[in-house]
């Protein structure tokens, strides 16, 4: 029975307020009272159609603090889910979705439920006296995620001239997922050096690759492919790429089409660079002739269905194409994705939806149909591991959480690296699952 709810505000990654919440059980036999904790993140580069996170709009924090989503935490939310069974998470996550009443969580504000969500999943875990990735997914959770790490940072994440957002290396040559941290580590010092060697700047973005400026994207990963040959590793068949275009931050949509300022400066041209959602999809199929490139992330506008359509049948039986703000873990956006035929894989982020059941329930619509899951992280994290051990429940066979560096993202890597540990001879790695496109 859940005896106590409190949340506070905390800070995040990037120094902005985010919501932690304690939830309290006790048992009924023993009398016996558990806590957990669990924080909630925050994203840059947001879909439109995410679930909404409250900011109280103020003074205080330039208007970003958090104070209203606590309050609802400590009253209203509080008061329904006292006595509650904690260890009802669909129910718990129902009742919240209804005290809010709206299609996104607009009333409470998803921060608020997704908070008390993931701290009522961490206390039931804690209560039976199990792992958190063994309440989430029962007996057959055991396939460690093969990483993304993203070694280099564009967009809105950095304040360079690459105009798209992620550039990530997955080390698919690796026999378990410790082999493929070393591996990505090992890359990611290299890169510090070779970039050092040619003078450019090893300052990182806001998930700790590194953000100097590079005249394009082909740049990037020629670096990329540097670094990667200088640990002594092959490239394409040790270490693949994956990339995150983040294309709607780039949308122009009164013209319709996609602004690359940051090329047309590192280039040194006067005139801007913009590209149709035609040309796009070209820029794709040449990068992918020329680089390992495995899997390409939000490569249209979140509200062109139909340029995702063209997208997939152009480029999906060779590469791994991710809805992220396309779906925002929304079951209804991802079954009309799997009705039109558009992307072939969900990336799944807890806060855009709000509640573990709803994230739990995207997964599960999103495999049925044979899409790839890939569990991330957001551009602005906390200390906490959640979604290291919702990877592992799930079998998502896919982990986005940024550099092997910074502790809000190695927290993500090293509880992997304990949950590895435990399943010992259990622990299942497979990145033939992301290759096989490839290799086709
Ligand atoms: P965000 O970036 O957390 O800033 O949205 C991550 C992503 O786009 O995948
Ligand atoms: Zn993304």
């Amino acid at each position: 029975k859940i005896t106590d709810v409190h949340a506070r505000q905390i800070l995040d990654s990037r120094g902005n307020p985010t919501v932690e919440v304690e939830v309290t059980a006790e048992t009924e036999t023993t009398g016996k009272k558990i806590t957990a904790r669990e924080s909630v993140p925050s994203g840059a580069s947001t879909g439109r159609f995410e679930a909404i996170e409250l900011r109280d709009g103020d003074k205080d924090y330039f208007g970003l603090g958090v104070q209203k989503a606590v309050d609802h935490v400590n009253t209203k939310i509080r008061e329904m889910l006292l006595g509650m069974n904690v260890l009802e998470q669909a129910k718990l996550d129902r009742a919240m979705v209804e005290l809010d009443g709206t299609d996104n969580k607009g009333n409470l504000g998803a921060n608020a439920i997704l908070g008390v969500s993931l701290a009522c999943a961490k206390t039931a875990a804690k209560a039976l006296d199990m792992p958190l990735y063994r309440y989430l997914g029962g007996t057959n959770a055991k396939t460690l995620p093969v990483p993304m790490m993203n070694v280099i940072n564009g967009g809105v994440h950095a304040k360079n001239t690459l105009d798209f957002q992620e550039f990530m290396i997955m080390p698919v040559g690796a026999r378990g997922f410790s082999q493929a941290l070393k591996m990505g580590a090992e890359v990611y010092h290299f890169l510090r050096q070779i970039l050092n060697e040619n003078g450019m700047s090893t300052a990182v973005g806001d998930e700790g690759g590194f953000a100097p400026d590079f005249k394009n994207t082909g740049e990037a990963f020629s670096y990329l492919s540097k670094a990667v040959e200088k640990a002594g590793y092959r490239v394409g068949e040790d270490i693949v790429y994956a990339m995150d275009a983040a294309a709607s931050e780039l949308y122009d949509e009164a013209r319709g089409v996609y602004v690359f300022s940051g090329e047309s400066k590192g280039n040194g041209e006067e005139q801007e660079i913009a590209r149709s959602s035609e040309e796009m999809i070209a820029m794709y199929e040449e990068l992918v002739q020329q680089f390992p490139i495995v899997s390409i992330e939000d490569g249209l506008f979140e509200d062109d269905w139909e340029g995702w359509q063209k997208l997939t049948k152009r480029l999906g039986d060779k590469v791994q194409l991710v809805g992220d703000d396309l779906f925002v873990t929304n079951p209804k956006r991802i079954q009309c994705g799997i009705k039109l035929g558009a992307a072939n894989a969900v990336l799944v982020k807890v806060n855009q939806i709000g509640t573990v059941t709803e994230s739990l329930n995207a997964i599960e619509m999103a495999k049925s149909a044979g899409y790839h899951t890939v569990i991330s992280h957001r551009s602005g994290e906390t200390e906490d591991a959640f979604i290291a051990d919702l990877a592992v429940a799930v079998n998502a066979g896919q982990i986005k959480t940024g550099a092997p560096c910074r502790a809000e993202r190695t927290s993500k890597y090293n509880q992997l690296l304990r949950i590895e540990e435990e399943l010992a001879e259990d622990a299942v790695f497979v990145p033939e699952e992301i290759t096989e496109k490839q290799k086709a």
